[in-house]
């Protein structure tokens, strides 16, 4: 059989077909997430798993603004995707006891668009605004009016005609979110009055989150087996709710039914995941580091160049979880594998001596979403 964790066998040989497409592990919502996600979605914070430290801040926040009767300052909303930032602006939204609309930056193409979102809000609701940093510039110059002033400036006629007038808008709250807060504009970052920063999950979060959503899902399932899953969900609830859905599939055909550590195994290693919850691409981006680069430093471009994967995938998808577990360096020269990386894929680690120790690299890392 074949040994999906060997590293020869996971090397870039010519013949190897990456499924970039159909990665399970990835962090962007599906279709297929999206009948069984919708159930699975925590209505209230009470309910919602996770993020401490941000869900105490906005109960204030939200319980403040209420008291008042005002609407909620606009809040922003940042870190890896697959985290629950939509999941979180709906229960904002029900806890605030408003409506949301839900919409992305790249959907809002004209400021036509955005006028038509705006003037449709009532007192007090939610506008969830996904991935706000890929909001056309136009657009963007008139959300900071209505965000400050709950006013829209529209031009109305076209040259020496052409007037401005201003309309007024209910006040709303916007929540935006994105993968990248470095990528959002100043004007744009200033006017968030609460801004959350949503962490990747520990692996016991996420096994009560495997409960919870074996629970509704109607899956029989022990303690080992959402452990397992867990510990290889790369710390995002979107991957551990959809790997649940497979290993369920796997225990219905080949098991009993039930969900243990054994049959979580045995699906997970079919789906080529290893016990750290990598992938091929996640292994690629390691083993390309060290076989092509001798460990690094390497430019990101050229290694998604070299894999032949976008760099924005790499950034945003891969490299948070291989940080977290101490895989991956970001330095400013490039990005580096350390000796974890390097023991986990099997590869001797000749140490970095020319390139600094570990611990320099560490000292230069920068923080991603910061
Ligand atoms: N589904 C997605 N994110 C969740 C969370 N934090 N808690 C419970 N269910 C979730």
């Amino acid at each position: 059989m074949k040994n999906l964790f060997d590293p020869k066998e996971n090397s870039l040989d010519e013949d190897v077909e990456y499924d970039y497409e159909s990665r399970i592990v990835d962090r962007q919502s599906r279709e297929e997430d999206a009948d069984t996600d919708v159930g699975l979605r925590p209505k209230s914070l009470e309910e919602y798993i996770g993020q401490e430290r941000a869900k105490e801040n906005l109960k204030v926040y939200i319980d403040a603004a209420r008291g008042r009767g005002e609407a909620l300052d606009h809040v922003l909303l940042y870190g890896p995707p697959g985290l629950g930032k939509t999941t979180l602006s709906a229960i904002i939204a029900n806890e605030l006891g408003v409506n949301i609309r839900i919409t992305s930056g790249p959907a809002i193409e004209k400021p036509g668009d955005l006028a038509a979102l705006l003037t449709n809000l009532g007192e007090g609701d939610v506008l969830f605004i996904d991935e706000i940093h890929r909001l056309p510039r136009q657009v963007e110059e008139i959300l900071y009016p209505a965000m400050e002033d709950y006013v829209l400036d529209i031009i109305i006629g076209k040259g020496p005609a052409a007037r401005s007038i201003r309309l007024p808008l209910s006040r709303f709250t916007l929540i935006g979110a994105t993968t990248r807060a470095g990528q959002l504009t100043q004007p744009l970052r200033d006017r968030f009055g609460v801004v959350l920063k949503l962490e990747l999950y520990t692996k016991e979060e996420l096994t009560t989150l495997v409960r919870r959503s074996a629970r509704i899902l109607d899956v029989e399932i022990d303690d080992d087996g959402a452990w397992e899953i867990a510990s290889r969900s790369r710390g995002t609830p979107r991957i551990a709710n959809r790997l649940l859905k497979r290993v369920r599939d796997f225990a219905q055909v080949k098991g009993n039914g039930i969900v243990t550590r054994e049959i979580a195994d045995y699906a997970l290693r079919a789906l080529e995941i290893d016990a750290l919850g990598l992938d091929n691409i996640d292994r690629a981006m390691l083993s390309t580091i060290i076989r092509f680069y001798d460990g690094g430093p390497v430019g990101l471009e050229t290694l998604a160049a070299t894999i032949g994967e976008e760099a924005v995938t790499l950034e945003d998808v891969c490299e948070p979880y291989l940080m977290q577990i101490g895989f991956l360096n970001r330095t400013p020269r490039g990005r580096t594998v350390t000796r974890l990386g390097y023991e986990h894929l099997g590869f001797p680690y000749k140490g970095n001596a020319a390139k600094g120790s570990a611990e320099a690299a560490e000292k230069q890392q920068i923080t991603l979403f910061d």
